[in-house]
Protein backbone atom coordinates (compact mmCIF):
# COMPACT_ATOMS: atom_id res chain seq x y z
CA UNK A 1 0.00 0.00 0.00
CA UNK A 2 1.04 3.06 -0.77
CA UNK A 3 0.24 6.05 1.22
CA UNK A 4 0.68 9.62 -0.34
CA UNK A 5 0.47 12.76 2.29
CA UNK A 6 -0.53 16.07 0.70
CA UNK A 7 -0.97 19.58 1.98
CA UNK A 8 -4.46 20.31 1.45
CA UNK A 9 -7.79 18.37 -0.17
CA UNK A 10 -7.18 20.03 -3.41
CA UNK A 11 -3.56 18.50 -3.71
CA UNK A 12 -4.99 15.10 -2.95
CA UNK A 13 -7.23 16.03 -6.06
CA UNK A 14 -4.02 16.80 -7.81
CA UNK A 15 -2.87 13.13 -7.03
CA UNK A 16 -5.50 11.09 -6.80
CA UNK A 17 -6.29 12.76 -10.52
CA UNK A 18 -2.95 12.26 -11.95
CA UNK A 19 -3.14 8.14 -11.59
CA UNK A 20 -6.72 8.36 -13.21
CA UNK A 21 -5.02 10.97 -16.01
CA UNK A 22 -1.95 8.54 -16.77
CA UNK A 23 -4.53 5.38 -17.16
CA UNK A 24 -6.76 7.44 -19.24
CA UNK A 25 -4.64 8.75 -21.65
CA UNK A 26 -3.39 5.26 -22.41
CA UNK A 27 -6.99 4.21 -23.55
CA UNK A 28 -9.52 2.62 -23.48
CA UNK A 29 -9.74 2.76 -19.79
CA UNK A 30 -12.38 1.44 -17.09
CA UNK A 31 -12.50 3.17 -14.64
CA UNK A 32 -14.80 2.77 -10.86
CA UNK A 33 -16.15 5.92 -9.24
CA UNK A 34 -16.89 6.23 -6.12
CA UNK A 35 -19.05 9.16 -4.52
CA UNK A 36 -20.08 11.15 -1.54
CA UNK A 37 -17.45 14.28 -0.71
CA UNK A 38 -14.02 12.30 -0.53
CA UNK A 39 -13.63 12.67 -4.47
CA UNK A 40 -14.69 15.66 -4.97
CA UNK A 41 -11.49 17.42 -5.13
CA UNK A 42 -10.70 15.06 -7.53
CA UNK A 43 -13.55 15.37 -10.19
CA UNK A 44 -13.19 18.92 -10.40
CA UNK A 45 -9.23 18.23 -11.27
CA UNK A 46 -9.99 16.29 -13.74
CA UNK A 47 -13.10 18.56 -14.91
CA UNK A 48 -10.27 21.32 -15.18
CA UNK A 49 -7.86 19.18 -16.78
CA UNK A 50 -10.71 18.09 -19.40
CA UNK A 51 -11.61 21.80 -19.85
CA UNK A 52 -8.10 23.11 -19.89
CA UNK A 53 -5.74 20.65 -20.94
CA UNK A 54 -7.78 18.24 -23.31
CA UNK A 55 -8.33 15.31 -21.21
CA UNK A 56 -10.74 13.56 -23.01
CA UNK A 57 -13.13 10.83 -21.39
CA UNK A 58 -14.61 9.62 -24.55
CA UNK A 59 -13.63 6.07 -24.75
CA UNK A 60 -13.68 5.60 -20.88
CA UNK A 61 -16.11 3.18 -19.19
CA UNK A 62 -17.24 3.99 -16.00
CA UNK A 63 -18.90 1.85 -13.06
CA UNK A 64 -19.92 3.35 -9.88
CA UNK A 65 -19.16 1.56 -6.51
CA UNK A 66 -22.47 1.83 -5.23
CA UNK A 67 -26.45 2.81 -5.32
CA UNK A 68 -28.83 3.05 -2.88
CA UNK A 69 -31.75 0.73 -2.99
CA UNK A 70 -35.16 1.83 -3.77
CA UNK A 71 -33.94 4.52 -5.69
CA UNK A 72 -34.65 4.92 -9.47
CA UNK A 73 -31.58 6.33 -11.61
CA UNK A 74 -33.30 9.52 -12.51
CA UNK A 75 -33.90 10.16 -7.87
CA UNK A 76 -32.04 13.37 -7.50
CA UNK A 77 -30.04 11.57 -4.59
CA UNK A 78 -29.49 8.44 -6.50
CA UNK A 79 -25.58 7.58 -7.25
CA UNK A 80 -26.68 7.51 -10.70
CA UNK A 81 -27.62 11.10 -10.30
CA UNK A 82 -24.41 11.97 -8.06
CA UNK A 83 -21.92 10.74 -10.09
CA UNK A 84 -23.92 12.63 -13.41
CA UNK A 85 -24.03 15.95 -11.27
CA UNK A 86 -20.37 16.08 -9.88
CA UNK A 87 -17.96 14.46 -12.90
CA UNK A 88 -19.85 12.82 -15.56
CA UNK A 89 -21.82 15.23 -16.95
CA UNK A 90 -19.11 17.97 -17.23
CA UNK A 91 -17.06 15.59 -19.41
CA UNK A 92 -17.02 13.57 -21.98
CA UNK A 93 -17.93 10.62 -21.23
CA UNK A 94 -20.63 8.17 -23.83
CA UNK A 95 -23.70 8.03 -21.83
CA UNK A 96 -23.71 4.29 -22.28
CA UNK A 97 -20.95 4.14 -21.11
CA UNK A 98 -21.80 4.70 -17.54
CA UNK A 99 -22.72 2.13 -15.68
CA UNK A 100 -24.45 1.93 -12.01
CA UNK A 101 -26.06 -0.86 -9.81
CA UNK A 102 -30.03 -0.31 -10.76
CA UNK A 103 -31.58 0.49 -7.41
CA UNK A 104 -35.36 0.31 -8.29
CA UNK A 105 -34.59 -3.15 -9.67
CA UNK A 106 -37.39 -5.36 -9.28
CA UNK A 107 -34.85 -8.36 -8.05
CA UNK A 108 -31.53 -6.41 -6.60
CA UNK A 109 -29.59 -10.01 -5.58
CA UNK A 110 -30.40 -10.52 -9.69
CA UNK A 111 -29.06 -7.32 -10.47
CA UNK A 112 -26.20 -7.13 -7.95
CA UNK A 113 -24.73 -10.41 -9.87
CA UNK A 114 -25.60 -8.67 -13.36
CA UNK A 115 -23.52 -5.70 -12.35
CA UNK A 116 -20.47 -8.06 -11.12
CA UNK A 117 -20.29 -9.84 -14.06
CA UNK A 118 -21.01 -6.81 -16.67
CA UNK A 119 -17.25 -5.41 -14.38
CA UNK A 120 -16.22 -8.83 -15.61
CA UNK A 121 -17.43 -8.49 -19.37
CA UNK A 122 -15.75 -5.18 -19.54
CA UNK A 123 -12.83 -6.58 -18.68
CA UNK A 124 -12.47 -5.47 -15.13
CA UNK A 125 -11.89 -2.40 -13.29
CA UNK A 126 -8.38 -0.27 -14.10
CA UNK A 127 -8.09 2.56 -11.88
CA UNK A 128 -11.15 2.15 -8.62
CA UNK A 129 -11.23 5.34 -6.75
CA UNK A 130 -12.61 4.62 -3.49
CA UNK A 131 -13.55 6.96 -0.72
CA UNK A 132 -13.75 5.67 3.56
CA UNK A 133 -16.28 5.71 5.81
CA UNK A 134 -15.47 6.85 9.08
CA UNK A 135 -16.18 3.14 10.07
CA UNK A 136 -13.73 1.81 8.03
CA UNK A 137 -16.39 0.80 5.16
CA UNK A 138 -14.95 0.99 1.30
CA UNK A 139 -18.28 1.34 -1.28
CA UNK A 140 -20.83 0.63 0.99
CA UNK A 141 -19.14 -2.62 2.43
CA UNK A 142 -19.88 -2.02 5.93
CA UNK A 143 -17.73 -3.62 8.83
CA UNK A 144 -17.72 -7.26 9.29
CA UNK A 145 -18.24 -7.84 5.24
CA UNK A 146 -16.70 -10.60 3.96
CA UNK A 147 -13.10 -9.76 2.59
CA UNK A 148 -14.03 -11.57 -0.49
CA UNK A 149 -17.57 -10.47 -0.67
CA UNK A 150 -18.98 -9.98 -4.26
CA UNK A 151 -21.24 -7.21 -5.65
CA UNK A 152 -24.29 -7.76 -3.63
CA UNK A 153 -27.24 -6.22 -1.59
CA UNK A 154 -26.39 -5.04 2.33
CA UNK A 155 -27.85 -3.37 4.77
CA UNK A 156 -26.24 0.35 5.82
CA UNK A 157 -24.52 1.19 9.16
CA UNK A 158 -27.02 3.38 11.48
CA UNK A 159 -23.65 5.33 10.99
CA UNK A 160 -23.71 5.69 7.14
CA UNK A 161 -27.31 6.49 7.33
CA UNK A 162 -26.62 9.06 9.80
CA UNK A 163 -23.41 10.94 7.91
CA UNK A 164 -25.17 10.43 4.61
CA UNK A 165 -28.71 12.30 5.82
CA UNK A 166 -27.27 15.88 5.17
CA UNK A 167 -28.04 14.75 1.30
CA UNK A 168 -31.34 13.69 2.17
CA UNK A 169 -32.91 16.07 5.08
CA UNK A 170 -33.48 19.07 2.01
CA UNK A 171 -36.46 16.66 0.68
CA UNK A 172 -37.48 15.75 3.87
CA UNK A 173 -36.71 12.11 2.57
CA UNK A 174 -35.05 9.40 4.81
CA UNK A 175 -31.85 7.72 3.71
CA UNK A 176 -32.49 4.08 2.12
CA UNK A 177 -31.53 0.96 4.68
CA UNK A 178 -30.35 -1.02 2.00
CA UNK A 179 -27.99 -0.83 -0.82
CA UNK A 180 -26.20 -2.84 -4.12
CA UNK A 181 -22.73 -2.43 -3.37
CA UNK A 182 -19.13 -3.82 -5.68
CA UNK A 183 -17.94 -6.54 -2.68
CA UNK A 184 -14.52 -6.14 -1.11
CA UNK A 185 -13.48 -9.59 -3.25
CA UNK A 186 -14.74 -7.01 -7.16
CA UNK A 187 -13.08 -4.22 -5.26
CA UNK A 188 -9.86 -6.69 -4.76
CA UNK A 189 -9.71 -7.22 -8.46
CA UNK A 190 -9.36 -3.75 -9.64
CA UNK A 191 -5.94 -3.52 -11.60
CA UNK A 192 -5.02 -0.45 -9.20
CA UNK A 193 -7.18 1.50 -6.17
CA UNK A 194 -6.85 4.95 -5.13
CA UNK A 195 -8.46 5.97 -1.91
CA UNK A 196 -8.98 9.28 -0.68
CA UNK A 197 -9.77 10.20 2.22
CA UNK A 198 -10.05 13.79 4.33
CA UNK A 199 -10.69 15.17 7.38
CA UNK A 200 -9.73 14.16 11.15
CA UNK A 201 -13.26 12.42 10.78
CA UNK A 202 -11.43 9.86 9.02
CA UNK A 203 -8.40 9.72 10.92
CA UNK A 204 -9.37 6.60 13.08
CA UNK A 205 -10.30 4.71 9.74
CA UNK A 206 -7.12 5.41 7.83
CA UNK A 207 -5.08 4.25 11.25
CA UNK A 208 -6.93 0.79 11.05
CA UNK A 209 -7.08 0.57 7.03
CA UNK A 210 -3.20 1.46 7.24
CA UNK A 211 -1.58 -0.01 10.60
CA UNK A 212 -4.45 -2.10 12.13
CA UNK A 213 -4.77 -5.92 11.20
CA UNK A 214 -6.25 -7.44 8.46
CA UNK A 215 -9.69 -7.57 9.54
CA UNK A 216 -13.51 -7.64 8.00
CA UNK A 217 -14.23 -5.21 11.10
CA UNK A 218 -12.16 -2.42 9.25
CA UNK A 219 -13.32 -3.57 5.56
CA UNK A 220 -10.56 -0.84 4.15
CA UNK A 221 -8.01 -2.86 5.28
CA UNK A 222 -8.72 -5.60 2.69
CA UNK A 223 -6.58 -2.53 0.63
CA UNK A 224 -3.62 -4.55 2.36
CA UNK A 225 -3.89 -7.40 0.07
CA UNK A 226 -4.12 -5.32 -3.07
CA UNK A 227 -1.06 -5.30 -4.83
CA UNK A 228 -1.44 -1.90 -6.39
CA UNK A 229 -3.14 0.12 -3.88
CA UNK A 230 -2.51 3.94 -3.25
CA UNK A 231 -3.43 5.91 -0.21
CA UNK A 232 -3.92 9.71 -0.65
CA UNK A 233 -4.70 12.03 2.38
CA UNK A 234 -4.68 15.38 3.86
CA UNK A 235 -2.66 16.10 6.88
CA UNK A 236 -6.13 15.51 9.30
CA UNK A 237 -6.97 12.27 7.31
CA UNK A 238 -3.25 11.38 7.77
CA UNK A 239 -2.75 12.67 11.97
CA UNK A 240 -3.16 9.68 13.85
CA UNK A 241 -0.92 7.59 11.67
CA UNK A 242 2.53 6.30 13.31
C1 LIG B 1 -19.75 6.20 -1.94
C2 LIG B 1 -18.97 5.21 -1.20
C3 LIG B 1 -18.66 5.40 0.23
C4 LIG B 1 -18.03 6.74 0.54
C5 LIG B 1 -17.77 6.86 2.04
C6 LIG B 1 -17.16 8.19 2.40
O1 LIG B 1 -19.87 5.80 -3.29
O2 LIG B 1 -18.62 4.24 -1.78
O3 LIG B 1 -17.77 4.38 0.63
O4 LIG B 1 -16.83 6.86 -0.18
O5 LIG B 1 -18.99 6.71 2.72
O6 LIG B 1 -18.10 9.20 2.16
P1 LIG B 1 -17.68 10.72 2.15
O7 LIG B 1 -16.67 10.84 1.06
O8 LIG B 1 -18.94 11.48 1.84
O9 LIG B 1 -17.12 11.00 3.49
Amino acid sequence: MQIILCESAAQVGQRAADIIEARVRQGSAVLGLATGGSPSSTYAELIRRHREEGLGFGDVTVFTLDEYAGLAAGHPQSYHSTIRREFVDHVDVTPARLHTPRGDATDPVAEAARYDAAIAAAGGIDVQLLGLGANGHIGFNEPTSSLTSRTRVKTLAGATRAANARFFEDDGEEVPKLCLTQGLGTIGESHQAVLVALGSVKAHAVKAMVEGPLSAFCPGSVLQLHPRAVVVLDPEAASKLT
